[in-house]
Order: structure tokens, then sequence, then C-alpha cells
């Protein structure tokens, strides 16, 4: 395979919530993943976040293992109830001095922080008292807690993401309701969605204005995205998949790139998708100076419109019937215990997808991994699958960059096993092994091939 380009961004990424416990220290705030945790069922065996990888305080202990890892960025967010514990007003010191000294322990050890501003753990207060993302203002308070990192972080932080996963939060918290607040709606999740695009465009906008230019750091978002295949060659199938695609990242990416929703979303939503004022889209179009890509997985899309998809398998379920897209897979694909399925061609289709939608922008990969299970056995873990996984996933990167695709960076899903959401401690997707008893932390074998990969892709 033919090395990456030469400053190509090589890292790991990780989420608050996910790694740092601490919950209920020094100071912090609860957020909603604290109060969802608690609620009977939602997440499997009952795990809650109270401890999760202690990385709160044994952050320089992972920093070693990242160098050792030969990573040169690594990407974490800040947990938002740290810093303002009830989402507005007082900051909270000792939320400042944690992240201060995790950033300058990184920046010690030559690994650039990227940071994202909010990845799901919203203060629990600003759900009671505001709304939460549904809440009117949502979008100048996410902006006004975002200015705080910047004027506390800024002088060495210089990668910045604002939000992780906007479809996630809309889809899964407000039409699923399977992530806190766990609402089921159809119209929630676009009214979400917009508050999520605007709470973005606003954070940049004071980035740009009031601290870009002394602090010179670049701002973006990071989008998720599934590659959606068509079934078959039917021109009904190809539409279904393009379809498709525009409900999941073209929702979020085309407003910034473009500066409105995709035609296929206005025209089947009619009123239920809110629109943007033209001082909105003023600010929001060329609000991402990198176009951040977490992907995952690929299905097969054909057109069920008259069909009623609800309970297959792999209909969209709930609000995704909005587009009349039935998923499948190819049996044949190997699964991951998620059972998303290993399809690395995909990765490579939408990569080249975003490259030509969007007129060829700098795409850093924010997100790319797999869950498998894998038990310590003489103090080795050998996880043959994930680095399979990346094997694959990376050649497809590497052929789309061949293609002309312009990426410039690949962040891991995660540096370490951590709390996966309602799963609980149950999937793991660490390159770096947790024993959550003990919280003894152990690289496992795809950590060593990571290393020698960037080693050799130095270029
Ligand atoms: C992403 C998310 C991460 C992680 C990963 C694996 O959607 O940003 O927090 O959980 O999926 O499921």
């Amino acid at each position: 395979m033919q090395s990456f380009p030469k400053d190509f961004i090589w890292g790991t990424a990780t989420s608050s919530f996910q790694i740092e416990g601490a919950s209920n220290e020094a100071g912090k705030g609860f957020s909603v993943w604290d109060a969802f945790t608690r609620i009977p069922g939602k997440v499997l065996n009952g795990d809650t976040g109270d401890v999760a990888c202690d990385h709160y305080h044994r952050f320089e202990e992972d920093i070693r293992l990242m160098k050792q890892m030969g990573v040169k960025a690594y990407r974490f967010s800040i947990s938002w109830p740290r810093i303002l514990p009830t989402g507005t007003g007082a900051v909270n010191q000792a939320g400042i001095e944690f992240y201060s000294k995790l950033i300058d322990c990184l920046l010690a050890n030559d690994i650039e922080p990227w940071v994202t501003l909010y990845h799901w753990d919203l203060p629990l207060a600003l759900e009671f008292e505001k709304d939460g993302w549904l809440g009117e203002n949502i979008s100048d308070i996410f902006a006004d807690y975002a200015a705080v990192c910047f004027a506390h972080f800024g002088d060495r932080v210089k990668n910045w993401i604002t939000i992780n996963e906007s479809w996630v939060i809309a889809m899964l918290s407000y039409g699923q309701g399977i992530f806190p607040p766990g609402r089921v709606s159809n119209i929630e999740p676009y009214q979400v969605g917009h508050n999520l695009i605007k709470a973005h465009a606003k954070a940049v906008d004071l980035y740009r204005t009031k601290f870009q230019p002394s602090q010179k750091g670049r701002i973006g978002i990071a989008n998720n995205c599934d590659w959606r295949e068509p079934l078959t060659d039917s021109a009904a199938d190809k539409a279904a998949a393009e379809r498709a695609i525009e409900f999941f990242l073209g929702w979020f990416a085309d407003p910034i790139y473009k500066g409105h929703y995709p035609a296929s979303m206005v025209e089947r939503l009619g009123d239920r998708l809110p629109t943007f004022t033209e001082e909105e889209v003023k600010m929001i179009k060329g609000s991402s100076d990198f176009f951040g890509l977490n992907h995952y997985t690929t299905m097969y899309a054909a057109d069920s419109t008259g069909l009623d998809t609800k309970d297959s398998v792999f209909g969209n379920g709930g609000i995704s019937e909005d587009q009349d897209v039935q998923l499948s897979v190819d049996p044949s694909w190997k699964m991951t215990t998620m059972n998303w399925s290993i399809v690395p061609w995909g990765f490579q289709k939408l990569l080249e997808w975003i490259d030509q939608r969007y007129d060829h922008p700098e795409i850093i990969v924010t997100e790319n991994g797999c869950s498998f299970d894998h038990e310590v056995v003489g103090g080795q873990v050998n996880d043959q699958e994930r680095i399979d996984f990346y094997k694959g996933y990376l050649a497809a990167c590497q052929a789309a960059i061949s293609n002309g695709a312009n990426v410039k960076g690949y962040f891991a899903w995660s540096f370490m096993d951590n709390f996966e959401w309602a799963f609980g401690y149950s999937r793991r997707f660490g390159l770096t092994h947790i024993n959550f008893e003990t919280l003894e932390r152990t690289p496992k074998a795809s950590a060593k091939w990571f290393a020698e990969f960037i080693r050799n892709n130095k270029g």
C-alpha cells in the first residue's frame, strides 16, 4: 500500500463521559447521562459513568500509553457540566484546572489536542430548566459555554470540534428515545437538529470573531455517516441510497457547505423541517474549517415506497420512515459485536461521495473503529480481528486519497475500552484493554500494530 501524505494526522479518540469517571467530584455538575444511567433498564447491566476508566485520575498514565502508541494527536471532549455545573453562569475552577493539566501534559508529550466541546453530556440543569436541545435559547447557551473553553484553553488548543454526531443526538435522543432525554417523536429530531446546527454556527462565529485572530486555531464539526449502497442497479434503489445518505449526513453537512437542507428532506418533511433565516444562513454556510467524519459501517439500501418497514429487522425505525428506505446487509459480511458489518469499500465510497458533494473539503476522520471482545492471556490481548479491521479501513482510506479525496487525518476510536452508552461496558472498542474491576490498562496487539503502521506511514 502507498504511504499516507507526509503531514497526515494520526490520532486516537475518546469522550468525557465515556472515560473520565469522577462524575460527582471536584464541583462537577450532573449531566443527562448521569441521570439516564440511573433509570432502570436504560443501560445494559445498570452500568454508569461514575468511575468509567477513571481517566480523571489516571490521565498521565493514559498519555504515557498514547505516547507509546506513537500517536501525534488525541481527540477528547470537555464535559460541559465539569466546566459549568449548571450549564451557564459560574465557572468551576477545578474543571478548568483538570483540562488545563490534561492539555499541558499532551503538549509536553508532543501530542496535539483535538478538543470536542460537546459529546452528549449535556448539563442536567439545562434539561430541567431549558428543555435541553429543544429549548429556544440553547444555541446561545452553547455558544457562551464554548466561549469559556476558547478563553481558557484556546492559547494551547488549535483544533476545535463543536459537536459530536448531531445525527445521533437528534435521532437516538429525540427520535428513538434510547439516549437521554429518551424522547420519541417524529418532529423533535428535526427541531433538535436545527438547534444543533445553529449552536455549532454560533460557536464558530464567536470563535472566528473573538478568538481565532489571536489564537489562530481551526474549528469544525464531526458528523457521522454510514455508507448506503444501492441494493440493486434500479434507478429507484440508487435514489433510495442517495436519499438515505442525505437524511443521514446531508441533513447536517448541506447547511454548512451549501447553506440549505437537502431537497429530499425539504420535499418529504414539509413543515416538520424548520427553516433558517437569511441571517442564519450567512452564519451557517462555510462554518467549518474541516470536514470531521465518524464512520463505522455500511448497509444496502432499497426503495420501500408504499411498504410498511416499521417492524422489519433493518427497517429504519421510527422517523426514518420519512425516507422510504429499506436497509439490509449481506449475510457474508463479517460483523463486530455491535452487529455492524465490516465493509471497507463502503468507507472509500463515502469519502469519495463527500469529496464530490462538498467540493473537495479537507476531511478529518474523527472516528473509525470496531468492537470485539478479547481476554488478557499472559498479559497480552490478541485482537487480530481489530487489526484486520484497521488494515481494511486504512487501505480504503488510502484508496480514496489516491482517487483525489482530501483526507488529512485519522483518529482511531477508541484509545481505550470505555462506556459504550446504552451498552455500558459490554462493548469494547479500545486499542487499550481495560479491566473494569482493577482499572488496569493493557495495550492490545492492535495498539502495537497501529504504532507500527503510523511509524511506517510518516511519508
Ligand atoms: C460514535 C460515538 C462514540 C462511540 C462510537 C462507537 O457514535 O461518537 O462516542 O460510542 O460511536 O459506538
